[in-house]
């Protein structure tokens, strides 16, 4: 048996096995009154969870209006979201109704941004699907649409009322999905909790095991609200949850997002951060082939070929989270904890690559 922490979780978030037909009663704990509910999924997730949503928003007294989105990223876009507003000025929908997410990141930060935007802001719950989206995105309050040169370009800071994360909902997720979210759910152990990592390192690793999973929702959430409630506006503390996004984005972007999910390539990026880290904010070498071996046990490969250094030190360079052209990185001083804003120079930057396979 996995100790669940106690720790600080935000209102809006109610974490369980099989909540999801709670929805009603969740919605009305948080003060939220029964008015007409716009459900937004995305097709594929629609398809396994929709009707019970339905049926959970409807026992609880909600007029529900239920539209759904193709599944992809191609999805978070002004056009989508334009017939999104369409939607709801058809349907008449008025300030005290309510959005309601159900799906993956994408779906969350869509319909989000609609929510922020559509009568200058209305109430938005999302019912998180992935693991990505229960232990990352739906925590912190920010959605985006993208833009076609620009990811997450367009968008608002706007907390949902309930952010509902049935952890038996993962089980019909796809292997690469639930991989790529454990790797963020790692990265918040990586950060700034130690025991937790202890904790999953102690059991063995089953990415679908239901006890596993809700510890790692549970510390997750805590964690990345521990980060965030103190820079609500990501003004600069946030950044140490970009630990492994420095090489992460820029191997995203250099795959034009098909080679590797996003979680994927954080992995590989972490791989390099922390090979950096060994050598200048003392993280063990031991602690280093934990923090991977831990990574591979997800089955995620760490190494990134067919990618040429100069290439990935230009995109690194072009990222909006780097400063002056000079990308600044998180680092780990050892497990647990973690600084930001560290400038690297350029021959530690290409060995920590060559380490990696680039
Ligand atoms: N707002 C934030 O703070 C934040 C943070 C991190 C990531 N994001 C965004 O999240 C997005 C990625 O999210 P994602 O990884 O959840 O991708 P996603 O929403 O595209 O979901 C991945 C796939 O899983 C499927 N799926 C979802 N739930 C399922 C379930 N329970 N069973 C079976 N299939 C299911 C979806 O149909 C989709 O094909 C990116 O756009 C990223 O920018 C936002
Ligand atoms: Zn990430």
């Amino acid at each position: 048996m996995l100790t669940q922490p106690d720790g600080y979780t935000p209102e809006y978030v109610a974490i369980g096995q099989g909540i999801l037909d709670d929805l009603g009663r969740e919605l009305a704990l948080r003060g939220v009154e029964p008015a007409a509910a716009f459900l937004i999924g995305d097709e594929s997730v629609d398809a396994h969870y929709g009707d019970r949503v339905t049926s959970a928003l409807e026992e609880a007294g909600w007029r529900v209006w239920r539209r759904t989105v193709p599944a992809g990223e191609e999805s978070k876009s002004v056009a989508a979201a334009e017939q999104l507003w369409q939607w709801l000025l058809r349907c008449r929908a008025e300030r005290s109704d309510l959005i309601v997410a159900l799906g993956g990141g994408v779906v969350g930060d869509l319909a989000g941004f609609v929510a922020a935007t559509w009568g200058r802001g209305i109430a938005w719950a999302q019912v998180a699907t992935t693991l990505l989206a229960q232990v990352d995105s739906s925590i912190g309050g920010k959605v985006a649409v993208d833009l076609p040169g620009g990811k997450n370009m367009v968008g608002a800071f706007h907390d949902p009322v309930l952010s509902l994360l049935d952890t038996l909902t993962l089980q019909t997720l796809a292997q690469r999905d639930l991989a790529s979210g454990w790797v963020e759910a790692i990265k918040h152990g990586l950060i700034r909790d130690a025991a937790y990592l202890a904790e999953l390192e102690r059991a063995p690793f089953d990415l679908r095991d239901p006890e596993m999973l809700e510890l790692a929702v549970r510390n997750s959430v805590r964690i990345k609200s521990e980060v965030v409630v103190n820079d609500p506006f990501d003004r600069g503390l946030r950044a140490v949850l970009n630990y492994g996004h420095t090489v992460g984005h820029a191997i995203e972007t250099l795959g034009q997002y098909r080679r590797h999910r996003h979680g994927e390539a954080v992995a590989i990026g972490m791989a390099a951060a922390g090979y950096i880290s060994t050598k200048l904010t003392g993280l063990g070498n031991d602690e280093l082939e934990r923090q991977n071996a831990l990574l591979k046990a997800c089955g995620i490969e760490l190494a990134a070929s067919g990618f040429a250094a100069t290439e990935v030190v230009t995109a690194m360079q072009a990222d909006k989270k780097s400063a002056g052209g000079r990308p600044r990185w998180v680092l780990l001083e050892e497990l647990g904890t973690a600084s930001a804003g560290h400038s690297v120079d350029d021959t530690l930057v290409r060995e920590a690559l060559a380490a990696i396979g680039i």
